[in-house]
């Protein structure tokens, strides 16, 4: 046999290679260092425990195996925890309420809850209009503005709720908390825990950044407990009412709150990150911003309302979308971890419990799989074109059972809100501005604006 060892970089006595990762962007160092290794694997020993990155397309697609790999909660998704406890994003493949809770609420994604949902998603994204109207060519923060155009539609759809986020300056304290308790998750993700039980101060914080989440989720728990529905069968009503098909089973209290949670933070930030990158990915290539231009003059002439059924036909937008989620996948990297001791691509011994990351930051331009990886080209995402991709060189919404649930979700809301800006507004990049992300769990465009400008006045 050919086993050898998996190659990682020269590490510290004791620490191994935890102080080499810097704390603001840990995922964009190791896609660095995986330029180092060609061979599409490597390994870290990163807060006493020995960590794999794979990034070859044959390699990642044998860790997509779920008969040998599954999903068990490791840091840094184990800290997050803290706050999302066994909700569907952070609970183990074993954990019985994780089937429970799947089942019941896969209704609520279906194709019919999508159109379902579409009049409140239309909504928001008019408010989002709305503001870029009354910005009148000056300057608009782009992942702030996107940000709050999916924490508005994530919580008004599933759960009838109106954090109003247009209405206000600032953006609203939920995100500040999260912000803050997702940092120090990951923080933690990368130190022993006895200096976390140092950092006094800190975790007083975390405690309060936490309690702050909670107390709104209870209190958009609460308002539905009164008796505000949106009559549709939203998140909440499933999940207050149905039982689980299998077992009979309800959802408790408890896990109630906590799928509130993960759904209002994975429901939103994720899908911000993914129009704010589209539209800088549309500033850099006036080419694709043409097509995606007279395909809106097309499909929605002059002041014409986008309807469902449009947005289900578009064809450059929805393409637009996917190469960005190749080349800037919000969520970089998704772990998995070995069943039992194995043995990938022949050659390399993964054990039982370690964690695997699939490094997606490499994964989709990995050279093996595409040609001129770094170009942003729509025309690959033609049918005819597809066909040929390498089945595993690109999932930027997960595989298998614990792929994303809100994937048809995001999509209908992210070409729904492109094809309205793009149909109402002209862009400027008006700092010449460099892509800088910031990493927090998941990616974003750091402090990226650009000058809007209402498209009729022009012509
Ligand atoms: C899971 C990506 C939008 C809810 C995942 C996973 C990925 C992902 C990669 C798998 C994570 C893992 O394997 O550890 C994305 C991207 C989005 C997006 C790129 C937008 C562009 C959404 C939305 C919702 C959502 C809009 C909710 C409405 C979830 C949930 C899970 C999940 C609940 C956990 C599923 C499970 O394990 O059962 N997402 N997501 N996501 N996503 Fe999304």
């Amino acid at each position: 046999t050919d086993i050898r060892p998996i190659r990682s970089p020269r590490g510290a006595p004791v620490v191994g290679n935890t102080l080499q990762i810097p704390a603001d962007g840990p995922v964009q160092y190791f896609a660095e260092v995986a330029r180092r290794y060609p061979e599409g694997i490597f390994s870290m020993d990163i807060a006493g425990r020995e960590q794999v990155f794979v990034y070859d397309p044959d390699l990642v697609a044998e860790v997509c195996d779920e008969t040998r790999f599954g999903k068990f909660i490791r840091p840094p998704l184990s800290q997050i925890r803290d706050f999302t406890g066994a909700g569907l994003f952070t609970a183990n493949d074993d954990e019985p309420v994780w089937g429970e809770a799947h089942r019941i609420l896969m209704p609520a994604f279906s194709q019919r809850a999508m159109k379902s949902y579409f009049s409140q998603m239309l909504e928001i994204a008019q408010e989002l209009g709305g503001k870029w109207q009354r910005a009148d060519g000056r300057p608009v923060t782009v992942a702030d503005d996107f940000t709050r155009l999916t924490l508005d539609t994530i919580s008004l759809s599933g759960f009838g709720y109106r954090f109003n986020s247009f209405r206000s300056e600032e953006l609203h304290p939920f995100l500040t908390a999260m912000q803050n308790a997702l940092t120090e998750a990951m923080r933690r993700s990368q130190e022993v825990s006895l200096v976390t039980r140092l950092r006094h101060t800190d975790d007083r914080a975390y405690r309060e950044s936490i309690a702050t989440m909670r107390d709104l989720v209870d209190g958009v728990i609460k308002e539905r407990r009164q008796g505000a529905t949106s009559g549709e069968r939203d998140l909440l009503s499933l999940m207050v009412e149905a039982s689980d098909p299998v077992t009979g089973n309800r959802l408790d209290d408890g896990n109630i709150r906590d799928q509130t949670l993960t759904f209002l933070i994975a429901g939103h930030e994720t899908t911000s990150g993914l129009l704010s990158f589209a539209l800088y990915s549309l500033l850099r290539n006036p080419h694709v911003l043409a097509q995606a231009y007279a395909e809106v003059d097309r499909m929605l002439p002059g002041d014409s309302v986008p309807d469902y059924e449009t947005i289900t036909k578009l064809d450059v937008i929805p393409r637009i979308l996917d190469e960005t989620l190749r080349l800037w996948s919000p969520i970089p990297l998704i772990s998995k971890v070995p069943l039992e001791d194995t043995v990938i691509g022949g050659r390399y011994p993964v054990k039982k419990g370690q964690k695997v990351n699939l490094l997606f930051r490499r994964l989709h331009v990995h050279p093996n799989a595409w040609e001129r990886p770094d170009e942003f080209d729509i025309d690959r995402w033609l049918p005819e074109n597809k066909a040929g991709h390498h089945p595993y060189a690109y999932f930027p919404f997960g595989t298998g059972a614990r792929a994303c649930i809100g994937r048809q979700f995001a999509l209908t809301e992210a070409r729904l809100a492109l094809a309205l800006l793009l149909q109402k507004f002209t862009f400027a990049d008006h700092t010449d501005y460099r892509m800088d992300v910031k990493e927090a769990l998941t990616f974003k465009p750091k402090d990226f604006t650009v000058r809007v400008r209402p498209r009729r006045e022009h012509e």
